[in-house]
């Protein structure tokens, strides 16, 4: 087996809980091709709308943006980048959407007025988010989530045809993982968790 076959071999049993424990988001640069073939994307989308849902609103949707569609994308961002106060620094976060073969952009699409309150339907839309890094990371792909300008700048959400009310929730980078990044500092659960005393 070579090492990309190893890093891709897919993980079952107690290994998943050590996938999850380890789990670390992949540099975007590092994030290169192949991404997931149609069954691994399948079983991956499989994963991340497998998202707890108050109501079953499925106030969320993503789009895959791949290919030449990508590269297409990318080119406009970097026009409209040009325009922005902040061009070096835009110019600069939207090249690194060019290496990772596929990219996820999660949707938040709440329906207002609901009984259910945006709030959680938006929390849900985080949640399929998170499913896609871990479901990423379980098929043995790397993942990045990302917000950034081209998540806000209405110039760019436009190029995604956002409705009215919707917004993106992430821009989640996977491919294959080119090198892992190291560990980042993390909070310990001391200073999180605690136990309710009454
Ligand atoms: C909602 C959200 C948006 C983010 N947007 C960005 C971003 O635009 N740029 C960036 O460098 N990191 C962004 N991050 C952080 C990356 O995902 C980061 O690589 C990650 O937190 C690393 O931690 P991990 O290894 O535990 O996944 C964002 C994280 C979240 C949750």
């Amino acid at each position: 087996m070579t090492s990309q076959e190893m890093q891709q071999a897919p993980v079952s049993g107690s290994d998943l809980a050590t996938v999850l424990e380890t789990r670390r988001s992949t540099m975007p640069d590092m994030l290169v091709a192949p991404g997931p073939s149609e069954a691994e994307l399948d079983r991956l989308l499989t994963i991340a709308l497998r998202v707890p849902d108050h109501g079953r609103l499925a106030p969320w949707r993503i789009i895959l943006i791949e290919g030449e569609s990508k590269a297409r994308w990318i080119e406009q961002l970097l026009t409209l980048a040009e325009t922005r106060e902040d061009a070096a620094k835009s110019r600069i976060s939207t090249r690194k959407l060019a290496s990772a073969p596929l990219i996820a952009a999660v949707i938040s699409s709440p329906t207002p007025g609901h009984k259910v309150p945006e709030w959680e339907q938006e929390l849900s839309a985080g949640a399929l988010t998170m499913n896609l890094l871990n479901g990423a990371a379980v098929l043995g792909y790397g993942a990045n989530w990302l917000t950034g300008w081209h998540a806000y700048d209405p110039r760019a959400t436009e190029l995604l045809n956002l409705a009215p009310g919707e917004k993106v929730a992430g821009v989640v980078l996977i491919g294959t993982i080119a090198e892992r990044a190291t560990e980042r500092d993390r909070t310990t659960q001391d200073r999180v968790v605690s136990r309710l005393e009454i």
